[in-house]
């Protein structure tokens, strides 16, 4: 099947970054590869060092970006990892950071990896096929108080408790196999009248089980603090969110890596030595249109820039 991923935010993830042609760069979501090829672009002398943990995208990224082999690294594996292996190849500050979070198009589209409520398929939901944690183990493993917990609070799904609860009786009889067969579980516990109201009341179960199976909130913080650091003095770092919940880790992080002393006012002397490290760039996030980007994720979509100082 044909990699296709349109970017989010492009001109306003590209400007964001404030490209030097000879920087260093990582994009640590390469997915469909489209804001790589923008960075490899703009570069001369330049190099850009990019992850996923998606072997799709990594093998589409060596045939699509072939051309720029000469400056362009490609590494499968989880971007919090890359601390260490940019380290390892002699990188020891970057120029600039993209972070574009979540799921691409490709994923979704593809039936067999079993992302979509629209298409049945296996219940899957990897972004790295090589691990064993899938959507399977999640719906038909985890005790009924562990599902409900993480479709209330990954999914910000009201109706939780009662979708696990079904969830756990259905798996009684036998194992919940497929997307389908979740969503008209999912579909089930919604009060006829509200079903659709919000759109297809799969979408917030199937985003949860999905930030759960991919690991996708845990460590985003610290990530996202400790890389921000790693930038250069003027280096920016862009990220892009899709949801309410990694944009709040998001915000909160820069927030800390932007605030100077934290000692009580009352203090006469600071004594947690605490200083400014960033400055947020970006007051409001940029958000995303449908319109602009021609690409329905990005109604959900913000953007959020820092620079190192
Ligand atoms: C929204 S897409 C990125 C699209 C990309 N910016 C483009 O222009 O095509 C997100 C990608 O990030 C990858 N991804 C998500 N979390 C990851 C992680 N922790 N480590 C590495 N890759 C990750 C996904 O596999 C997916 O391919």
């Amino acid at each position: 099947m044909e990699y296709t991923h349109v970017p989010v935010l492009y001109n306003e993830a590209l400007e964001g970054l404030n490209i030097k042609p000879d920087g260093i760069y990582f994009d640590g979501t390469l997915g469909g590869g489209g804001h790589s090829r923008g960075i490899l672009e703009r570069l001369n002398g330049g190099r850009l060092i990019a992850t996923d943990k998606d072997e799709d995208a990594i093998s589409n990224a060596e045939r699509t970006l072939s051309q720029y082999a000469d400056k362009l690294t490609l590494i499968k594996d989880d971007y919090k990892n890359i601390l260490p292996r940019l380290r390892e190849i002699g990188i020891n500050g970057l120029d600039g950071i993209l972070l574009d979070l979540g799921v691409s198009s490709h994923q979704i589209d593809t039936p067999e990896r079993g992302f979509s409520y629209m298409k049945d398929a296996p219940l899957d939901m990897r972004m790295d096929a090589n691990q064993s944690l899938s959507a399977y183990e999640v719906i038909n493993g985890y005790k009924e108080e562990n599902l409900a917990n993480v479709i209330f609070e990954y999914g910000e799904e009201r109706f939780s408790r009662k979708i696990a609860r079904r969830i756990i009786e259905r798996r009684a009889v036998k194992p919940i196999e497929t997307t389908l067969e979740l969503a008209k579980i999912v579909e089930g516990c919604y009060p006829p009248k509200d079903r659709f109201k919000f759109g297809n009341p799969a979408k917030r179960t199937f985003q949860a089980i999905r930030i759960e199976v991919n690991g996708e909130l845990k460590g985003l913080a610290e990530f996202v603090s400790d890389v921000a650091l790693f930038l250069n003095k003027g280096g920016r770092m862009c990220v892009i969110t899709f949801h309410s919940l990694e944009d709040r880790i998001v915000k909160h992080t820069f927030r800390e890596l932007e605030k100077d002393c934290i000692c009580d006012k009352r203090m006469p002397i600071c004594t947690c030595n605490k200083r400014k490290e960033i400055d947020i760039i970006t007051k409001k996030p940029i958000c995303g249109s449908i319109e602009a980007d021609k690409n329905k994720r990005s109604e959900s979509a913000k953007l959020r820039i820092i620079e190192r100082i």
